[in-house]
């Protein structure tokens, strides 16, 4: 009988923590990929700071404001994107969410509430009237949230794609699909653009589905 591995597990895996992660696979997103990261969740994790409101962690409100700023810088996002600028304060900033699935709730949760504002909707009577948009390569999560936001069902496309495209947004038929529904006097509300969808690693392209998105007013 050969020698058993003491540790079957360390030989069993690549040293590469890359081989696990490659730069250009976005589909999920672990947090924890660098020393940096895994040495800021440890930290995070041993202060667990109680970060309700400014009063209840100022310090770490104040954290998160400046960092998210870092981050919109990184990915060059547009100045409105920011909380401060370097004219003053800006019109934007975010917040650290738990999961993805949270933050899509949270921004469609937003979009609904803007979209009412927007028709002068009593109460949330309107709702049955808002639409919501996705390739069909998006995450499950994202139709789960729309539901969990109250969405119609029958109001939350699916845009199909195909092999041409790469399995991403096809700008032509999302215009066509929003331009139906607001000319049968449906409300153009949310439109979810995923960089690396799960199932497919499709990389919808963002630009475009914006351009198509602002003249719908969404
Ligand atoms: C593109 C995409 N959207 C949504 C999700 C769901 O994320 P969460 O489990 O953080 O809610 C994932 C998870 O891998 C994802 O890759």
């Amino acid at each position: 009988m050969g020698s058993l591995d003491t540790n079957p597990m360390s030989s069993a895996l690549p040293n590469d923590k890359a081989a696990f992660e490659p730069l250009n696979f976005f589909a999920f997103f672990p947090s924890t990929n660098s020393a940096a990261a895994i040495a800021g969740d440890l930290i995070a994790s041993a202060m667990n700071t109680v970060g309700f409101t400014w009063q209840a962690s100022p310090a770490a409100t104040e954290m998160e404001v400046l960092a998210l700023d870092w981050l919109a810088r990184l990915l060059r996002l547009p100045t409105t994107f920011m909380n401060r600028t370097s004219t003053g304060r800006g019109t934007g900033g975010g917040v650290i969410l738990g999961t993805t699935s949270e933050a899509m709730l949270v921004t469609l949760v937003a979009a609904r509430d803007a979209a009412l504002r927007r028709t002068g909707s009593v109460g949330v009577s309107d709702i049955p009237r808002l639409t919501v948009y996705a390739a069909d390569q998006t995450h499950s999560t994202f139709f789960k949230a729309c539901r969990l936001a109250g969405f119609d069902p029958a109001n939350i496309r699916s845009i199909p794609t195909g092999s041409e495209t790469s399995y991403g947004f096809d700008p032509a038929k999302l215009l066509e699909v929003m331009q139906a529904d607001a000319d049968a006097g449906l409300v153009t509300t949310y439109v979810c653009a995923t960089v690396g969808t799960t199932s497919s690693n499709a990389v919808d392209p963002v630009g475009a589905v914006a351009d198509i998105a602002a003249m719908f007013n969404v």
